[in-house]
């Protein structure tokens, strides 16, 4: 189902939340592929941006094949955030998205993120400024307020309405809330009821089945995910949830091997194997032996070894699920000890190419 946001027609409503360290380019882009219909940077600081901060030009680099692809910006100076959303509208932005959600110290003690829900003087001066600079759509992500006292999320969002802002992202939790408590998809709601520009819901959902949900209970347009897609990006692919448990883990083992690909592919070594071992960490879940394989994962030296490691817990780890709920449903421990031989160290597999 398409939506729009102002004049860019987005092809699905399940779009990529924006997350700092993990929404980089291989990621937007497996996602992409695997069904979002939108994907947004990590938060990019505007003042370094305009410096021509390498490693923020970088963050900020996006490619063909993730399109359409936004970038959020974070910041405080009106002019310095609109040159930034002008230079990535250049660079290929099809969408400037402003941060005004970042709940993180550094960032609200300098009147950004989240510290803007509060100061809607400065808010209406970025939004002009930004609005003025760029012919792509505009957008804000903002939090339900700063606390429970202050819930002025309708507020901002009638106010970014009125300046020509085309769209709003409403993860409803307050910033003193940060990652606690089930997110009040009520205030989306109460959102989607004050404007008449599309609404974006985040918060919680995990699975499309549950994008469904909140798009029924809030009446949002699309929905964004963040953590749900971190160590599972599987969810965006619109057949995923209809497939069986080993089609589903075939399809998870290939998306897993594109995602690295991509990696090596968009980063240069060193930074390709941080991020190679981080994000198969994520993928590592379930049980005790999925803690010693992220160990060894980070012990590891090398692409390939980082490979060893993962698929010695890949082809293990149905094996290790049916013990844990054989003896779960037995009512009896399941002790690592008892299951020595699950303990050995990695065997070298290597990924058949
Ligand atoms: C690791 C991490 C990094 C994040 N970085 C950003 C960011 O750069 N900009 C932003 O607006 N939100 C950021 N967020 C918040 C998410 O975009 C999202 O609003 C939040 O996680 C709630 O959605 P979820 O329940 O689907 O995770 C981040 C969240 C996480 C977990």
């Amino acid at each position: 189902m398409t939506i729009n946001i102002g004049p860019l027609a987005v092809a699905d409503p399940v779009i990529l939340a924006p997350m700092s360290g993990v929404t980089d380019l291989p990621f937007r882009r497996l996602v992409k592929e695997l069904g979002a219909g939108l994907v947004v940077s990590e938060m990019i600081a505007s003042e370094a941006m305009i410096r021509h901060n390498r490693r923020t030009l970088q963050m900020a680099t996006n490619c063909a094949d993730e399109h359409p692809m936004a970038v959020q910006l974070a910041g405080y100076d009106p002019e310095v955030m609109a040159a930034a959303a002008r230079l990535n509208q250049d660079r290929g932005a099809a969408l400037i998205d402003i941060n005004m959600g970042c709940p993180a110290r550094k960032i609200v003690a300098k009147g950004k993120g989240a510290a803007l829900m509060q100061d809607l003087d400065r808010t209406r001066a970025i939004l002009e400024s930004v609005r003025e600079a760029i012919s792509v759509p505009l957008t804000i992500k903002i939090r339900g307020g700063w606390d429970y006292e202050h819930l002025n999320a309708v507020e901002v969002a009638e106010l970014a309405e009125s300046i020509g802002v085309d769209g709003i992202t409403v993860h409803p939790r307050t910033r003193s809330q940060k990652f606690t408590g089930k997110a009040p998809w009520e205030i989306i709601r109460d959102v989607v009821d004050a404007v008449d520009i599309p609404v974006t819901g985040n918060g919680d959902v995990t699975s499309r089945a549950e994008a469904r949900l909140m798009i029924e209970q809030t009446g949002c347009a699309s929905v964004m995910v963040g953590r749900g897609a971190m160590g599972a990006p599987w969810i965006f692919s619109e057949g995923f949830e209809y497939m069986d448990r080993d089609a589903q883990d075939q399809y998870k083992r290939g998306v897993i091997e594109d995602h690295v690909r991509l990696m090596e592919e968009h980063l240069w070594e060193r930074k390709a194997l941080i991020q190679i071992k981080k994000n198969l960490a994520w993928y590592i879940t379930n049980g005790w032996r999925a803690r010693i394989r992220r160990r060894e994962i980070f012990e590891c030296t090398t692409v390939p070894q980082v490979w060893d490691v993962f698929l010695a817990f890949w082809e293990m780890r149905r094996h290790d699920e049916e013990i844990i709920a054989a003896a779960l449903a037995a009512k009896r421990p399941v002790s690592p000890v008892a299951q020595s031989p699950l303990l050995q160290t990695t065997t070298a597999v290597h990924l058949a190419s």
